[in-house]
């Protein structure tokens, strides 16, 4: 992050020094793909790449906003009474969704604000780019009107941006990996009752990568939704044979056992993957506890496989990536990560073998696909949280 243009561009844009930083990650899924929203576990983890938010208290109710990655949109302004969804705000929309139900909460904000925000998450790349933004709005409100909110209160209040106020379905993965991630870990969240546990990542001598089609995610918020209800619809029908909350709640061989109750062949597809997802996610816990790293692979690949032939959220672009990353020397295991319809896949890859893994996935890339994919590392780092102003300035 280049921090001096951040710290200028706040001084043109509103002619004063800004005095307080806060950070939200971005994440990735490491397994457990379209749990979360059907009582199963899900197992993400926050990274280093996210979203800077930069900021000064005003002593007035206006509030100004204005993002380095939306040049165009220019600076959105707006007061403190009337925070309502304004499709010209665009990206705004999601700060503004995250003051409005906080202060809807009860919690104590007082004045407006001048916010800077700058992201080094590519945009709808399916690294959460919206959470981190909610998170970090999140965060920068309890720093600037000093008050400590439950963190789980504050990822919830970003679940209900997306859905209530951005019209977005989602779960609660992403705000939740965004706000409690830690440096060094990945989290195992029961998404039915949001209990969890941290696991350390340690793969010693192998990398993440992370491998992003920049294929933009178009309709992706409707195909998501569509799934939501496939499987809300395999729910209902499984719950006129069978006592169950969730498709999270079943094993591999319940399912089998009722899923003929399921009459479309497509929901009863749907349905699949979320229950041999959510299994598949704690054995993979399992095997990363017992240091077998070859186990976890494995699953990761049978994820991918899942989704892309019984939930179809893959496409070319994400299966040309997995399905090139397989054949890969010192591949352990590769998958799409988050909702998919485009955005990234991950891979885990021998250190010693990653250069090479990158230059044949982008060649095989750009000879089927068209365009280049971009791979990088991916290092887990810690969530949401302000950043000392003095910390920086040195850098
Ligand atoms: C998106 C949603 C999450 C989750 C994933 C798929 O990232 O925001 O809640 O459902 O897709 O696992």
């Amino acid at each position: 992050m280049n921090y001096q243009i951040l710290l200028s561009t706040f001084k043109e844009k509103f002619e004063q020094e800004a005095n307080r930083l806060f950070f939200a990650p971005g994440r990735i899924n490491l397994i457990g793909e379209h749990t979360d929203y059907n009582g199963g576990n899900c197992f993400p983890c926050s990274i280093t790449l996210g979203t800077y938010g930069l900021a000064r208290k005003r002593t007035d109710d206006l509030i100004r906003m204005y993002s380095l990655n939306f040049p165009d949109i220019g600076i959105v302004e707006f007061t403190l009474d009337d925070l309502s969804y304004h499709k010209e705000h665009d990206w705004a929309n999601y700060p503004k969704g995250m003051i409005r139900f906080i202060k809807e909460a009860g919690y104590p904000i007082d004045s407006g604000m001048d916010v800077i925000y700058c992201g080094d998450i590519p945009n709808r790349a399916g690294l959460s780019s919206s959470a981190s933004i909610e998170m970090v709005t999140g965060v920068m409100i309890e720093g600037l009107f000093e008050f400590t909110m439950n963190r789980l209160d504050m990822v919830k209040l970003g679940k209900k941006v997306e859905n209530d106020f951005i019209g977005v379905n989602s779960g609660i993965m992403d705000q939740f990996a965004i706000g409690m991630g830690k440096k060094g870990f990945g989290i195992l969240l029961d998404s039915l009752t949001l209990e969890y546990a941290y696991a350390p990542i340690d793969l010693s001598n192998h990398s993440i990568l992370i491998m992003n089609t920049n294929k933009s995610r178009e309709l992706a918020d409707s195909k998501y939704n569509e799934r939501r209800s496939e499987c809300k619809s395999a729910l209902l029908q499984l719950q006129d044979a069978i006592i169950i909350q969730s498709l999270g709640e079943m094993t591999e061989e319940e399912f089998e056992a009722a899923k003929h109750v399921i009459k479309d062949e497509t929901v009863r597809r749907r349905a699949k993957h979320a229950v041999y997802e959510n299994r598949r996610t704690l054995s993979a816990l399992d095997a990363l506890k017992n240091g077998d790293l070859k186990t976890f692979g494995e699953l990761m690949n049978q994820s991918h496989i899942s989704l892309r032939d019984d939930y179809e959220v893959t496409g070319i672009e994400l299966d040309t990536l997995v399905e090139t990353a397989w054949k890969q020397k010192g591949l352990i295991g590769a998958r799409m990560t988050g909702a998919g319809f485009g955005g990234c896949a991950i891979a885990v890859v021998e250190k010693e073998e990653v250069d090479n893994f990158i230059h044949a996935v982008r060649s095989t890339y750009q000879q089927q696909i068209g365009y280049q994919a971009t791979i990088y590392a991916a290092s887990i780092g810690d969530g949401a949280k302000e950043v000392a102003l003095d910390e920086i300035s040195i850098k």
